[in-house]
């Protein structure tokens, strides 16, 4: 039997072998390969989708998080708020930045921020810079309570869009919701590069400005800084083939809806001790840039599938308020218990867009097995 991926990048760009050829060789042949109208015209077209008046390309999601921090003034001696159920670099951009990061737990149904602790957790630790969402999976965070708490006390929010290019949440585009939104253009995600990048989305010209400063090096004329970034550029290839990979994103974010339909009608029905992602009511569009179950037996499962070829993946085994780099802001084990609880149990199955006929099936058959059901 064939091996199922988790993802398999080489089989979506043979799709449009073509148009990315093209594209790599016009682009070397240039002669120009940083920034660039490449860069520009990606920056409008992202903007445009996500429904902001800007765009600032920069070197990856990472950076683009780091740059919105900086550019909204956050630094040492403040605190920002965020999921502890996140990847590394949403917590990482703040102390990068120099300020503090503080967990709010999850809600289970959706693994995002829940809005009544972030409210607490705003409370508790007031005053509170920044409070950073994360639309984790491909499903949006619950913005409207968010927004209205961060309101209350005075911060600013900065969407994590990472995983979520052109989620929706109640019919709205995510990443244009707040101060600021980030994206990643990590080869992985729903709309990748072939290599490193990212975006920051924002509808205020100021803030724009400022983040393109900070991504070179703080510098508008040359060689004369007036404030001190980073080099954080986006390169032309990158945005050259995203250019094109963005005209097929509609086409492939249907096919993963699809996928996710299809395993949970072939999963649901409650004959398995498995639960499945059900987005909720708000989640008016998701992307599913994962498709994750939760159950007990996680590892058992997850090591029966690995025999019969199926790749899956554990985001994130290690809530972040419990890596080893932050025993120093005092977090105990048992004091976020969702984020804890969903870093036992959470497995990610093969949703992406290349997936190929009867593959869905072949899962959802060896689940049923690993249970006995068939
Ligand atoms: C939720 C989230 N935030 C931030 C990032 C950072 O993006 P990048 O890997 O492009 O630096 C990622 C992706 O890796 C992510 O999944």
């Amino acid at each position: 039997m064939e091996p199922i991926p988790l993802l398999d990048l080489a089989a979506l760009h043979a799709e449009i072998r073509d148009e990315l050829q093209e594209t790599l060789l016009r682009v070397a042949d240039s002669g120009r390969y940083v920034l660039g109208e490449e860069v520009s015209a990606l920056e409008e077209e992202i903007a445009a989708y996500s429904g902001a008046r800007f765009g600032v390309a920069c070197a990856s999601g990472s950076d683009a998080l780091y740059l919105a921090l900086r550019a909204l003034g956050i630094g040492p001696g403040d605190r920002v708020v965020t999921s502890p159920f996140t990847f590394f670099a949403t917590a990482g951009a703040v102390s990068r930045a120099g300020a503090t990061p503080v967990f709010a737990d999850i809600d289970p149904a959706t693994f995002n921020l829940d809005a009544a602790r972030l409210d607490e957790a705003l409370k508790r630790y007031a005053p509170v810079r920044a409070v950073i969402p994360v639309h984790l999976y491909g499903g949006s965070a619950d913005m409207d309570p968010i927004l209205e708490s961060a309101r209350a006390h005075g911060c600013a929010v900065i969407e994590d869009g990472a995983q979520a290019i052109g989620a929706e949440y109640k019919g709205r585009r995510i990443n244009a919701l707040g101060a600021a939104g980030c994206l990643s253009f990590f080869p992985s995600k729903n709309l990748g590069a072939l290599g490193e990048g990212g975006m920051v989305l924002t509808n205020d010209a100021g803030l724009a400005e400022t983040l393109r400063l900070l991504r070179v090096h703080g510098s508008r004329d040359k060689y004369r800084h007036e404030l001190i970034g980073i080099n954080s550029r986006l390169d032309a290839l990158q945005a050259a083939l995203l250019r094109v990979k963005f005209r097929h994103l509609d086409g492939w974010t249907a096919r993963r809806q699809r996928n996710a339909a299809r395993y949970r009608e072939l999963l649901g029905g409650g004959d398995l001790p498995v639960a499945l992602p059900e987005p909720a009511p708000y989640q008016s569009r998701h992307v599913f840039h994962q498709f994750v179950i939760r159950c007990a037996e996680r590892d058992r499962l997850r090591a029966y599938l690995a025999e019969h070829g199926v790749g899956t993946e554990v985001y994130y085994p290690i809530p972040l308020h419990l890596q080893p780099c932050y025993r120093d802001l005092g977090y105990r084990e048992g004091e976020l218990p969702e984020s804890e609880r969903a870093a036992r149990e959470v497995l990610a199955l093969p949703v992406h867009p290349a997936l190929r006929p009867g593959e869905i099936e072949r899962v959802a058959g060896l689940i049923a097995a690993f249970y006995g059901r068939r």
